[in-house]
């Protein structure tokens, strides 16, 4: 049997501000099974690091709140845990990579410090073991100098080094279940592919579980085994990785993927989707896509269809592929 090390299960993580409740998750279920890497896609804005801040619980410092679902880590719940329980898993047993380095690397402490604490604490191993093992992970994620940089603080490296010594400290610590938040996307083609590389190693030697958030539909293509596909807060399709490219049914999919058919042209490639991401506080009341959708009917300005599982493990939300008429009589 499949063993499941992640489940977000109807996740609402909703901001309060002035302007009023932006829904940003709004009802989302992402299943990590082990040794497994699950893609998470869609266009900025969408709730791709809220669902993940979410199951990391580092709302604190925002508006943000989990208002319903649960979320489970190895069968256990992650949001009955305390914040003293939750620290210890963090890093240890699920690390995440941030999209935004600065923001979780104490300026205050040397690079060398820090990763050896972290080795040590989640590692037990002794301090001249841990600075190896530091040494060793600064020199697979490409930094150059690395011996040098376990002594620098981490202003006096560039935004690339900085992400690449978070991608160190996360993959060092052999976390079961790794989140990374658009790791690679300010590094450069060469290191990228290295980082890359890097992740599957961890995945082929330790069966690390990886939910890799992504704009990039080849860092998809060659990295995962499953894609989810959000949009506005929600999932909008989901299925393994070659149907999701062969195979594409949400409209907003195909139009990532840039496959669109068009009248009177075979297939069209589509740099980006016309039109923008809505307005949180100001969602379409139907299906969230419908303003962008070229396919639009009546009955998704009405109603927003749900995630339907068809076959294969394909879900897809939408309308083209529901039964319209038994949904408008209810
Ligand atoms: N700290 C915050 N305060 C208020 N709104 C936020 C905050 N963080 C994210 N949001 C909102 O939540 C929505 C989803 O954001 P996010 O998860 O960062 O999108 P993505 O990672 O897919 O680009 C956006 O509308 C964003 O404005
Ligand atoms: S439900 Fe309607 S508007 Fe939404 S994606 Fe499908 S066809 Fe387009
Ligand atoms: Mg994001």
């Amino acid at each position: 049997m499949t063993e499941k090390m992640l489940e977000i299960e109807d996740l609402k993580t909703y901001f309060y501000g002035d302007e009023g409740v932006v829904k940003a998750v709004d009802g989302v279920t992402i299943t990590v099974n082990k040794g497994e890497t699950v893609g998470v896609v869609g266009e900025s804005g969408c709730g791709k690091s809220v669902t993940s801040l979410s199951v990391m619980r580092l709302l604190q410092d925002t508006p943000g709140e989990i208002v319903d679902g649960s979320i489970k880590f190895e069968g256990k719940s992650l949001l009955n845990l305390s914040e003293k329980e939750m620290r210890m898993i963090r890093g240890n047993d699920i690390a995440m990579i941030f999209q935004e380095p600065m923001t979780s690397l104490n300026p205050v402490y040397k690079i060398g410090k820090q990763l050896e604490e972290a080795i040590k604490l989640h590692l037990r191993y002794d301090k001249k073991k841990a600075r190896i093992h530091a040494v060793n992970m600064l020199n697979l994620v490409g930094l150059p100098r690395a011996n040098e940089v376990m002594n620098e603080y981490p202003h006096q490296l560039s935004g690339g080094m900085r992400q690449r010594v978070m991608i160190a400290m996360a993959m060092a610590c052999n976390p079961k279940l790794l989140i990374a938040d658009e790791p690679t996307t300010a590094l450069d083609v060469t290191i990228q592919a290295q980082i890359l590389e890097l992740m599957q190693q961890l995945r082929n030697e330790s069966n690390t579980s990886i939910m890799l958030i992504t704009h990039d539909l080849g860092v998809v293509a060659e990295m995962c085994d499953r894609v989810v596909v959000m949009y506005a807060g929600e999932v909008v399709e989901e299925s393994d990785v070659y149907t999701l490219f062969e195979n594409p049914k949400h409209p907003y999919t195909k139009g990532l993927i840039g496959s669109v058919p068009k009248l009177g042209q075979d297939v069209e490639k589509l740099d980006s989707i016309p039109g923008n991401v809505p307005i949180p506080t100001n969602m379409p009341s139907g299906c969230k896509f419908a303003p962008r959708c070229e396919f639009a009917m009546d009955i998704c300005w009405k109603k927003d269809p749900v995630l339907l599982e068809t076959n294969d493990k394909h879900a897809c939300r939408c309308w083209l592929y529901q039964d319209q008429e038994k949904a408008l009589e209810v």
